[in-house]
């Protein structure tokens, strides 16, 4: 089976207009590409940044949806709403939204549903926390996120999953390449659909991103501190399109 690898970047809360100019370079850097190359800006961003990256390969997503079409839910965006400003995608379940906001796997199962009802892929992310792997927990914890976050249903084509060790976000901390493949070869063997891609997300730079994606079962990744500047994120593509192909 050949699976399109993914390169996502994940601008969290950063950006503004001026930022624009990233997306811009990005954009002229990768007219076409042997990869999905995908942006994950602020939704307040969205709309601009559809019309810079048009006609290039690089493709936008949300950060979060609500689990809900539409209503009485001020300050939260649904996904029909980015999907209406040029998103293809959105990240559910990130670790700073289980975090922050005290999102549970059924949130986020819920939340899935809506971003498919309204033609979005959803990234749904998993990741133990330093003490549950410590506590040799990691397996246990990621096989019940995985089992609870994706709704029935979820195949290659509406969902990617990535895994995301709370402990390796924006630490600059990365797991071995034998830790990173253990839970890859996990994912793959539970995942609901043998070609759903799998991404793995914390501390992805320029530098460690070509020996990540030659561990078995890396399909790409979702990057966040390094996506924020072209310049880097262009060399994390580069290197995903030369791995070898999935
Ligand atoms: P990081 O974040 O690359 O800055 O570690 C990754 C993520 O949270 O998706």
């Amino acid at each position: 089976m050949t699976i399109t690898k993914l390169a996502a970047g994940n601008w969290k809360m950063n950006g503004t207009s001026k930022h624009l100019s990233e997306a811009k370079t990005l954009a002229a850097m990768h007219p076409a590409s042997s990869v999905e190359v995908l942006l994950c800006p602020p939704a307040t961003l969205l709309a601009s940044m559809a019309r810079i990256v048009l006609g290039s390969a690089v493709q936008l997503g949300g950060q979060d949806c609500h689990a809900k079409a539409k209503g009485a839910h001020t300050g939260d965006i649904a996904a029909e709403m980015l999907f209406d400003a040029g998103a293809g995608y959105v990240i559910l379940g990130h670790s700073e939204r289980r975090a922050d906001h005290g999102e549970t796997s059924a949130d986020v199962a819920a939340k899935v549903e809506a971003a498919w009802d309204s033609g979005l892929v959803a990234i749904v992310c998993l990741g133990e926390t330093e003490a549950q792997r410590d506590a040799d927990e990691t397996l246990a914890v990621i096989g019940a996120q995985l089992a609870q976050s994706l709704p029935a249903g979820a195949n290659a084509e509406n969902t990617v999953i990535a895994y995301e060790p709370v402990w390796a976000i924006g630490t600059g901390r990365t797991p071995s390449e034998a830790q990173i493949a253990e839970v890859h070869a996990f994912l793959r063997e539970h995942a609901p659909d043998a070609g759903v891609r799998l991404l793995y997300g914390g501390s992805v730079n320029p530098d460690n991103a070509a020996s990540i994606f030659a561990i078995a079962n890396v399909d790409g990744a979702l990057v966040g501190g390094a996506s924020l500047k072209a310049a880097d994120f262009t060399r994390i593509i580069s290197a995903l399109e030369s791995s070898s192909p999935g």
